[in-house]
């Protein structure tokens, strides 16, 4: 998409330098799809960044239709991006300032193994560029109506030398969440991401309308997980009164995506993070994943 380009062209060549060193914003999955600007997204002041879904092969994804309304969104993108064989040259060139999560997505055909040797890839050619591992359990428009997180849970199995968070959906019950967290305390997952979008209109409902629903799943999981496990809560973070809040359910850190698409100020982030630091002082540490 042309605009899509125009927008990572901005950040590469954008010239000033925010970054901040206390901190707890980063960017969520979805922007940075094919790794192309992680050595330049600390200058608008984030914390860390999740690159991809990146999947085990190339995926073409659907006819892009992005539909905004009420400070949100509805994507139909379908993981659209260049699979884990052309991003790892990128990855090896790239040289990151702050953390860099990389988001594995499966696609509906993909097997454990190619999980798997998605992440040995990365560990063996590009290690300095990968903090941490999310396994994205969670696509709403990849396949209609398939129960994703349940389906797929099975990869938290995959093996790993770098920190492993899942990342999941918005309208899982009280009792899939108990038997994910179950699964995910015995297989050592480092953590959560909470939440993907929302399935609505064969697309994901992401910003102000996911909010609610993003911070029910953090209040659950915070109750469930054990004390060493993080939660990066994503969902529909606009102000600082959204982080605080998702703070105050059980985030340790946050990200942010449609909120600082629309907002469309280079200094947003920088923003928060100064208003963040005067609510939360020393708490407001340098992200440790
Ligand atoms: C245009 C767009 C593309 C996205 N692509 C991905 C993706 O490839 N992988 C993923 O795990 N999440 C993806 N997401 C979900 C976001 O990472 C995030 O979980 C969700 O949008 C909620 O955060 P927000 O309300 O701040 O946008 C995408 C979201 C949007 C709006």
């Amino acid at each position: 998409m042309f605009i899509h380009k125009l927008a990572l062209n901005f950040i590469k060549y954008y010239p000033f330098n925010y970054s901040d060193h206390k901190t707890i914003i980063g960017l969520a999955a979805g922007l940075d799809k094919n790794c192309d600007i992680l050595s330049h997204i600390h200058k608008f002041g984030f914390a860390f960044a999740e690159v991809g879904s990146l999947t085990p092969k190339e995926n073409k994804g659907n006819k892009p239709k992005i539909k905004r309304f009420d400070h949100s969104m509805i994507n139909n993108l379908g993981l659209p991006n260049i699979g884990i064989d052309k991003a790892i040259p990128k990855l090896q060139k790239a040289n990151p300032k702050i953390p860099i999560l990389i988001n594995i997505s499966s696609l509906p055909n993909s097997t454990f193994q190619d999980i798997q040797n998605s992440i040995d890839k990365i560990e063996k050619y590009a290690n300095h560029s990968c903090s941490a591992i999310v396994l994205n359990l969670s696509c709403p428009n990849i396949v209609p109506n398939i129960r994703y997180d349940m389906d797929k849970i099975d990869l938290i199995k995959v093996k790993s030398s770098k920190p492993i968070l899942i990342k999941l959906s918005p309208y899982l019950s009280y009792n899939e969440l108990n038997e994910i967290v179950t699964d995910a305390i015995e297989h050592n997952i480092k953590g959560y991401v909470l939440t993907n979008s929302l399935p609505i209109q064969n697309g994901g409902l992401s910003g102000r309308r996911l909010k609610d629903f993003s911070n029910a799943s953090i209040k659950v999981i915070n109750k469930l997980k054990t004390e060493d496990q993080i939660i990066i809560g994503c969902g529909g973070i606009e102000t600082t009164e959204d982080i605080l809040e998702k703070i105050y359910l059980g985030a340790d850190y946050v990200e942010i995506l449609t909120g600082w698409l629309l907002n469309r100020n280079p200094l947003y982030i920088h923003n928060l993070n100064k208003s963040l630091n005067n609510s939360l002082g020393d708490i407001c540490q340098k992200i440790d994943i």
